[in-house]
């Protein structure tokens, strides 16, 4: 049999398809709806350095997308090859990849758009005349001069007009809208030196001009009161360098819900990164709640892959866990700061340092020294070793260093001082659980407590469910201070008890602390020795009600300073709350 005698049976089943489908196809994994498309146009608009842009939408997107920039412009001869496939002024190689720092770097967007609509470019350079270029499905069909002002305005008619299945993809125009300007507020966001105005079906939805921070661009946006919802937080762990703003842990689950994170630059989507936050959160916001989080990292660019999306929204790290522990760190380490704290009223004006620095204000001569006496003191070993896994401050400050402002306790409750720009309350039971929590979390992962041995041991008689809890928690209560023996049946004898302060009465923890994890199924020995921690931590911890020496006060503000959460406990509730005299004089009416 010849070869031509087989050509002629067998038609080739295999064939390359027309420039135009590949077009369209290739235009289903880059614009996958309006919102795509406005997002390339607008990074295209910011590659070609636009300090403005203006974008219009209609029918969301439906009908019409239009973005105007004040960038560098295109000559004739450049829009025309900016339709084609692979034409591209960012990169020339592969090499070029690596580090790449403008959006755009495939030549696919505009193309892949253009196969997909109508559209118009007009453009003009500084020196050149303008140009206005038409194409409908991907085809030219009209080029002609115009004058007009440098820069670039690309509109898109009729998207997806030639491809009735992505068309009946597309959702309601409320909803492709919404999409739309929820990746505009990404750009915005990320560049925030951008003059943006965003107009939706004739009405304007956006005026945005330069920030100076992400504050600033947060509040033109959403308003002052939701980026007053937020902490700064800036860390740098070896070559990463990770910041941004994060919601205050009172505030957490009062709002809806916002993430932004940008990568090099990027805005992009990563749940890693975003779990990695939320772990950072964990003891100071109940568990479930969500918070809103704007972050961004800035790494060696060899370390991130940018070009394994079709849209680019995610990015690929060499070392994610690197990259995780990173962003963890910055977080957890914004909420130790006092302005984590929650705050009644506004929140705008104050930030002042941490607790543990020296104060400024003499300490009221009357006040007893705590460590001139310490047979009262809540604390026989004061925390200054920040636990393990939770980053330490640095430096840590000895807990001798730390200057106590004169306190007051209000209602057996609460300590009150003043410090710098407004008034600071104290939680005393949430403050003496948190520096417990920390102190438990430190023995179980770094070795024992001292214990204090019973001279009469006791016997407990516990309920099978309790059994079941203490059996699970054994070795982590020994390591506490806490001798137990089974003794036959559910009965166990406690031999040797911790002592984290004198009011401390054991028995009735323990047996609290039974109580309060029967029925608990806590998957890991960490999650395990977190629970156990903040229980007996919760039931050990001097109670509302409490009278406290000023001795007591004193311990009981300097072991809080000491811990690496001092604004919150460990049951995601606020340990600290802040009034500015801002606020209080506002109230007061005196502003
Ligand atoms: N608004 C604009 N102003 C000036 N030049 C533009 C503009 N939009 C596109 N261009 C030019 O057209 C080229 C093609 O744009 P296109 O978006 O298709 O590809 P790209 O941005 O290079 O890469 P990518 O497909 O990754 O976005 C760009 O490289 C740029 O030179
Ligand atoms: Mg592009």
């Amino acid at each position: 049999m010849t070869a031509n005698a087989a050509d002629v049976r067998r038609p080739s089943r295999i064939a390359i398809l027309p420039p135009a489908v590949a077009d369209q196809i290739a235009a289903g994994e880059v614009v996958e709806r309006p919102a795509s498309a406005v997002k390339e146009l607008v990074e295209n608009s910011l590659d070609a350095g636009a300090t403005t842009i203006e974008v219009t939408i209609e029918d969301g997107g439906r009908t019409l997308i239009r973005v105007a920039d004040d960038g560098s412009g295109m000559d004739r001869d450049d829009v025309l090859l900016a339709i084609e496939r692979h034409a591209t002024s960012k990169i020339r190689s592969a090499a070029d990849l690596v580090g790449v720092s403008s959006f755009g770097f495939r030549g696919e967007a505009l193309p892949a758009i253009a196969s997909v609509s109508r559209m118009e470019i007009a453009s003009a350079t500084e020196s050149g005349d303008g140009t206005i270029v038409r194409v409908s499905g991907g085809s030219v069909t009209d080029v002609s001069p115009t004058t007009r002002r440098p820069g670039t305005t690309v509109s898109v008619g009729q998207l997806f007009y030639n491809v009735p299945a992505r068309q009946k993809f597309l959702r309601s125009a409320r909803s492709e809208w919404r999409a739309t300007v929820d990746s505009l507020i990404a750009t915005a966001l990320c560049r925030r030196d951008l003059r943006l105005g965003v107009t939706n079906d004739g009405k304007s939805a956006l005026t945005l001009p330069p920030a100076s921070t992400m504050r600033v661009r947060m509040a033109g946006i959403w308003g002052n009161a939701f980026s007053e919802r937020f902490i700064d937080t800036d860390d740098v762990s070896g070559p990463i360098h990770v910041s941004g703003l994060i919601e205050r842990p009172a505030d957490v689950g009062t709002a809806s819900r916002r993430i932004y994170l940008a990568v090099n630059g990027r805005p992009v989507r990563d749940a890693g990164i975003v779990r990695a936050a939320e772990a950072a959160y964990r003891s100071t916001i109940t568990p479930g709640v969500r918070p809103s989080l704007f972050l961004e990292i800035v790494l060696p660019a060899d370390s991130v892959d940018v070009n394994v999306h079709p849209a680019k929204a995610e990015v690929r790290f060499r070392d994610r866990w690197i990259v995780e522990r990173a962003v963890e760190h910055a977080v957890r380490r914004a909420l130790g700061e006092p302005g984590s704290a929650a705050f009644v009223g506004a929140s705008r004006s104050w930030t002042y340092a941490p607790l543990s620095t020296v104060h400024a204000r003499p300490v009221d001569v009357e006040v007893l020294d705590p460590r001139a006496a310490p047979a009262e003191g809540l604390f026989l070993a004061p925390p200054n070793v920040a636990a393990s896994g939770e980053p330490a401050r640095e430096p840590t400050r000895e807990t001798s260093d730390i200057d106590v402002p004169p306190l007051v306790q209000l209602r057996r409750t609460y300590l009150m001082f003043e410090r710098g720009e407004g008034v600071v309350l104290i939680d005393q039971h949430s403050a003496h659980e948190r520096v417990l929590f920390e102190q438990f979390m430190n023995v179980l992962e770094r070795g024992a407590a001292p214990s204090q041995r019973l001279l009469f041991p006791a016997t407990l008689h516990l309920g099978p469910a309790e059994a079941d809890a203490f059996e699970a928690n054994r070795e982590a209560l020994l390591k506490l201070g806490f001798e137990i023996e089974p003794f036959g049946g559910h009965s166990i004898i406690v031999s040797a008890v911790p002592m984290p302060h004198p009011r401390f009465d054991a028995l009735r923890c323990l047996r609290d602390t039974f109580d309060s994890l029967t029925g608990d199924r806590v998957p890991s020995t960490a999650a395990r020795h977190e629970r156990l921690a903040a229980t007996v931590a919760c039931k050990a911890a001097i109670k509302a009600g409490d009278v406290l020496s000023p001795a007591e006060m004193q311990a009981l503000y300097i072991g809080l300073a000491a811990t690496t959460l001092p604004a919150h406990d460990v049951h995601g509730r606020s340990t600290i709350v802040q009034i500015t005299w801002d606020e209080l004089d506002r109230r007061f009416g005196r502003k």
